[in-house]
């Protein structure tokens, strides 16, 4: 949501004045915003110091639905967690096991810079394309190894973020940052990406209709309202979700110009303006990114989420905003349309389209709230 749009459609002077003073500062998530303090510092056990950096992964609806056993000496076995699936947008998980691939890659970096190798067993109990279960996704093995090489990219781990905000339409992407971008993928995944005019407008268009369809498909829209967290009480209560924190939503909050029962009403401002905003951003595109695979199985899913992440972290190292925008890519009946055409723009010779995101250059926005490490453990070694 984009800040000062906000202030302009609830009435500048309440929200301005709400702005300034104490109430800015007293009002950060500050416990929901630890794990990005604590990531690679407060820990001495190599699992949990890689996993302190794996928490900060991106994920749909940042749900965050790893859970972690570290009863064996030297292994950490990875579950989801089945009461984190996004089941009416995400009917098949595809977009929760990217979600898992970004994870199990970040744990990988994060244990190579200190050192460490994973050996990364994916799905030792087998898979199913059409549901997650509670069998493992992958068992991890901690192995120090000297010939280990630090990535590159690991350093942009806490200034990474998904730019959600418009970008700036004076400002072009560059196809050498284009090339840069798709240079960090690999392993059997298949990287596109425009900044042409004509292709851009195109996709803008199929994005926006896309996400018109989400919000006006009720159980689709519902999903994503019944994520939002209002104000530091919530976001600390549950830090996961879609986050509106800060003085202003809080403010907005308390004096009833913003709830999620006035969001899910169609005949309120807060819907009407809400949606407009969302639409805004997705006009406020400059290029296009996406990342596809052949198959569709779930080694490729998690293969996407890896090199979602180094993409992540390479257009953070390159000053770049990026969104992934995945209506259009979501397997129900309604966006059948859209899924059939997003495949046909980009993915012509056949394949799954497993990523796409818009770019551009745009504000330096907070981070997303974490759980911290310790909620996800399930078991640890006695
Ligand atoms: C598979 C996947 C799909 C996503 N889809 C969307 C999306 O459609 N729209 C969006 O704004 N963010 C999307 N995101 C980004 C998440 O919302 C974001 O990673 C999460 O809120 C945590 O925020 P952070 O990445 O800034 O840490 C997606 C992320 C992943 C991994």
């Amino acid at each position: 949501m984009n800040r000062r749009k906000f202030v302009a459609l609830a009435g500048g002077g309440v929200i301005l004045a709400a702005g300034t003073g104490g109430f800015l500062v007293t009002r950060t998530p500050d416990k929901a915003l630890q794990p990005w303090q604590d990531a690679g510092s407060v820990y001495s056990d190599p699992r949990k110091k890689a996993l302190s950096y794996a928490i900060l992964a991106p994920n749909p609806h940042n749900r965050q639905p790893w859970l972690i056993d570290l009863s064996k000496v030297g292994q950490a076995t990875i579950y989801v967690d089945t009461d984190r699936l996004l089941p009416h947008t995400d009917p098949y998980s595809r977009q929760i096991t990217i979600g898992l691939g970004c994870f199990l890659e970040l744990m990988r970096m994060a244990a190579g810079h200190d050192g460490f190798r994973v050996d990364m067993d994916l799905f030792p109990q087998g898979q199913d394309s059409e549901a997650l279960d509670r069998r493992p996704i992958a068992i991890a093995t901690f192995v120090k190894d000297s010939t280990v090489k630090p990535d590159p990219l690991f350093k942009h781990v806490l200034a990474r973020r998904s730019l959600k905000e418009p970008y700036d339409m004076e400002r072009a992407v560059s196809s050498e940052v284009l090339s840069k971008l798709q240079a960090v993928t690999g392993d059997g995944v298949v990287s596109g990406s425009s900044n042409d005019r004509a292709v851009v407008q195109s996709l803008r268009a199929l994005t926006r209709d896309a996400m018109i369809v989400e919000i006006e498909t009720h159980r689709t829209y519902k999903e994503s309202v019944d994520l939002f967290r209002i104000g530091k009480s919530e976001v600390e209560a549950n830090p996961d979700g879609i986050d509106f924190s800060g003085p202003m939503f809080e403010t907005m909050h308390l004096t009833g110009l913003f709830s999620r029962e006035a969001a899910l009403d169609r005949t309120s401002s807060s819907f009407s303006q809400g949606r407009e905003i969302v639409l805004k951003s997705i006009d406020a595109t400059m290029a296009h990114f996406w990342l596809g695979t052949p198959g569709n199985s779930r080694n490729d899913q998690i293969n996407a989420g890896r090199d979602w992440l180094r993409v992540n972290l390479a257009a953070t190292s390159l000053g770049l905003g990026i969104q992934p925008l995945s209506q259009a890519l979501q397997e129900y009946p309604e966006m059948a349309t859209h899924y059939e055409e997003i495949h046909r723009m980009v993915a012509p010779e056949g394949g799954t389209v497993q990523m796409l995101a818009r770019l551009g250059y745009g504000a330096s926005i907070p981070q997303s709230p974490r759980w911290p490490l310790s909620a996800k453990i399930m078991k640890e070694q006695v």
